[in-house]
């Protein structure tokens, strides 16, 4: 590790694609849908945070008492010339963890808000002064150029929260293969998946008994009010969460409480009394499922942990 810890930021940011078209496309399709990417303006990341809180929601609490039990092991398959590659760089509490746990010499958080970015490299640069922080603004779901001075290090990357499930499983295949690309041969990556398990656990957490959950899913709306100019009356929908047992999916969906007409970015869009918008799919997988996938993507298992209730999953994988 250098003694005085390098700072410096790479912008490959894609040029914003225009959000009313976004919108507008996928309203007006025959099953309509809002992006989850838009759940996430600021009063959207604060209930986020809060989600990672509830009883109900035990992916978060689950998924850190996993690093704190395994993390000393995890170091043991590492070699000392490491370099830390977070494919979304929101969450800071775990990143910390791994940082403590791993002591790797370069970071490279990886965001798709530039802003938030480089608010979260100066505030771990701050606590973390040898470590050379590295921040890359891109999006992750493509391939993009990782900084030349972390070239001669090994890699490992890191995709925490079972957002992997927030994927459709051929898309999550494609991300798993540009991060095996990404680390190369002999590279790691860290995940953590959540898995399948009875239903009434998954819909609970998706639709909590305090309506975090459904203030989130809401909240989609009125971003899109303040963005779009659009006309979205909060209390015209309501929040569904259900398992897809088959798809082995919990599927988000806003469904329109009457008959109803929106203007959405000058467009006027109809919605009947039932109909649902939907928001967003969480995929789970059984452990040997994924490890399958894994390896249609490049990767070979090193070690896979679970809780005691067989909640969730994390994997370390090696490149191959
Ligand atoms: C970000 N992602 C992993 C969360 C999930 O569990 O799929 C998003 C979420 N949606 C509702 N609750 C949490």
């Amino acid at each position: 590790m250098s003694s005085n810890g390098d700072y410096s930021f790479h912008d490959f940011k894609p040029g914003r694609e225009d959000m009313a078209a976004e919108v507008l496309r996928g309203i007006t399709g025959v099953q309509k849908y809002i992006s989850p990417k838009f759940f996430y303006d600021e009063k959207g990341s604060v209930l986020f945070e809060q989600i990672t809180t509830l009883p109900e929601y035990y992916l978060t609490r689950t998924e850190m008492a996993l690093f704190d039990a395994k993390l000393p092991e995890i170091s043991s398959f590492l070699p000392a010339d490491l370099c830390v590659i977070e494919y979304g760089s929101g969450s800071s509490l775990k990143i910390r963890k791994l940082l403590q746990g791993l002591t790797p010499q370069a970071y490279v958080p990886v965001d798709i808000s530039d802003e938030h970015l480089q608010q979260n490299a100066r505030l771990l640069h701050a606590d973390f002064s040898d470590l050379n922080v590295y921040p890359v603004c891109a999006d992750f779901t493509h391939q993009f150029q990782l900084p030349e001075a972390v070239q001669p290090l090994q890699k490992f990357a890191f995709f925490p929260g079972s957002s992997i499930g927030n994927f459709e499983p051929e898309a999550a295949r494609g991300f798993l293969i540009n991060v095996r690309e990404a680390v190369e041969y002999g590279g790691f990556l860290l995940i953590g998946v959540d898995r399948k398990k009875a239903r009434q656990v998954l819909e609970a957490a998706y639709d909590d008994a305090s309506g975090i959950t459904a203030a989130f899913n809401l909240n989609v709306l009125s971003h899109l009010n303040t963005e779009l100019n659009s006309n979205f009356d909060l209390n015209g929908f309501e929040h569904v969460a259900s398992y897809d047992a088959d798809a082995g999916c919990i599927c988000m969906f806003l469904r329109s409480l009457v008959d109803q007409d929106v203007q959405i970015a000058g467009e006027k869009v109809s919605f009947s009394a039932g109909e649902h918008i939907h928001t967003e799919n969480s995929y789970k997988y059984h452990p040997q499922e994924f490890i399958d996938l894994a390896a249609s993507a490049g990767f070979e298992e090193v070690a896979r942990y679970t809780d005691v209730d067989d909640q969730f999953g994390l994997y370390l994988l090696r490149g191959r």
